[in-house]
């Protein structure tokens, strides 16, 4: 069975994608520096995959390794071929994901999320691994007055972070000979089958209860900051401005369930196997915006506990509105959001409650 490599696997959206990863048959290859996240979460994919020592052995490879590092991810390509185990793909999650932490550390976001992917794309290419799936971002889309915002909409980052995933892109456009934005078939002796997929806003956790979000530190984003209010772990939400030019005046985004969006990766990778040398880019959201005061009102109704908040000042660099036009993935993938903002609540809350229970 195919071998893919995950880069960032025991990030939020990478370990939700092994599970599905493992559950279709896929063996992986875990490859992660730990910065952000924890090897424990190697422990609970195993867990939700129900695999035995055996099928671990077989089936999961595991590296700490900073993709920074070049030569370290030539060794452990060549280790796996030592052990006739080829790298037939890969999901790269690895990354730093901080918009306020970008505008702090330009250097070391530019270092780990466009160096740390050349890298990488220079490795795969000297093993002959051309297929690959990059988990780029909404933030690439800056300030737009278009909602829906579509994948060929003007893209024009509004911070480090959102200037890293943009570049990246970029650069695969320039290693694989390609210029348009959505679907572009690649001369075949360049060979390289690529996605670029654009997600608006993860959130939820596996309904097992046994994997989710797991952020270091203080959460930047709204979601796991709600559910710290809710845990009693924070007093109170400070709701960054109410005068935005929306339904009830708080920031609207496009919430989407993290099994969703891991769903859409498996989708991918079989697209992209059975399909001519290309870069497809798609936008990965519900179409649905949702307000701040809105989410807290779910969490509120799912949770049965009260979401105490303040309105503080505007976030520098927030945009009012962000929400995706879907309707590409579902064309090329095949693939719509299944899940809502209600089971988004209840799946992330459920694994809240499992982290208190089991003191993660
Ligand atoms: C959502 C809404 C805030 C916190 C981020 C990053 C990027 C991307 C998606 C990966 C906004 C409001 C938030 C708070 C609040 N992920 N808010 N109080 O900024 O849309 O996008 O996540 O690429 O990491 O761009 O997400 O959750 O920070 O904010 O009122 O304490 O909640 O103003 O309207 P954002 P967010």
């Amino acid at each position: 069975m195919y071998w893919i490599l995950v880069t960032g696997a025991t990030g939020y959206i990478g370990s939700h994608t092994c599970i599905l990863l493992l559950k279709s048959g896929y063996n992986i290859v875990i490859l992660d520096n730990f910065s952000n996240s924890s090897p424990k979460v190697i422990d609970n994919i195993i867990k939700v995959s129900n695999l035995n020592s055996k099928e671990i052995s077989r089936r999961i490879k595991v590296f700490e390794i900073d993709i920074c590092n070049h030569n370290s991810l030539d060794n452990m390509f060549s280790s796996m071929i030592k052990s006739r185990k080829k790298i037939n793909a890969v999901i790269h999650f690895a990354g730093l994901k901080s918009v306020a932490d970008s505008v702090e550390q330009p250097y070391k976001y530019w270092e780990t999320n466009v160096l740390g992917g050349i890298n990488l794309i220079q490795t795969m290419e000297s093993y002959n691994c051309k297929t690959f799936v990059f988990s780029s971002s909404a933030t690439v889309y800056g300030p737009t007055s278009k909602i829906p915002i579509k994948e060929s909409d003007l893209i024009k980052p509004c911070s480090p972070y959102g200037s890293t995933k943009a570049s990246f892109e970029n650069f695969l456009a320039d290693i694989s000979g390609c210029t348009e934005t959505l679907k572009c078939s690649i001369p075949s002796n360049k060979e390289w089958r690529i996605a670029r997929l654009r997600y608006f806003n993860p959130v939820g956790a596996h309904s097992s209860g046994n994997l989710g979000e797991l952020p270091k530190g203080k959460p930047n984003n709204l979601f796991p900051l709600i559910a710290e209010v809710c845990s009693g772990e924070r007093e109170i939400l400070e709701i960054f401005g109410n005068d935005w030019p929306t339904k009830d005046g708080t920031g609207v985004r496009d919430y989407i369930h993290v099994m969703d969006l891991a769903e859409a990766h498996l989708l991918t990778l079989s697209k992209l196997f059975i399909s001519d040398p290309q870069i497809l880019t798609l936008n990965l959201g519900t179409g649905i915006g949702t307000s701040v005061l809105e989410l807290i009102k779910t969490f509120e109704l799912e949770t049965g506990r009260k979401v105490p908040y303040k309105i503080s000042e505007r976030r520098r660099g927030d945009l009012s509105i962000s929400i995706a036009d879907p309707i590409n993935a579902l064309k090329y993938l095949n693939w719509k959001a299944k899940f809502g903002i209600k089971e988004m609540c209840r799946d992330g809350w459920r694994w809240k409650q499992s982290q208190a229970q089991n003191n993660i």
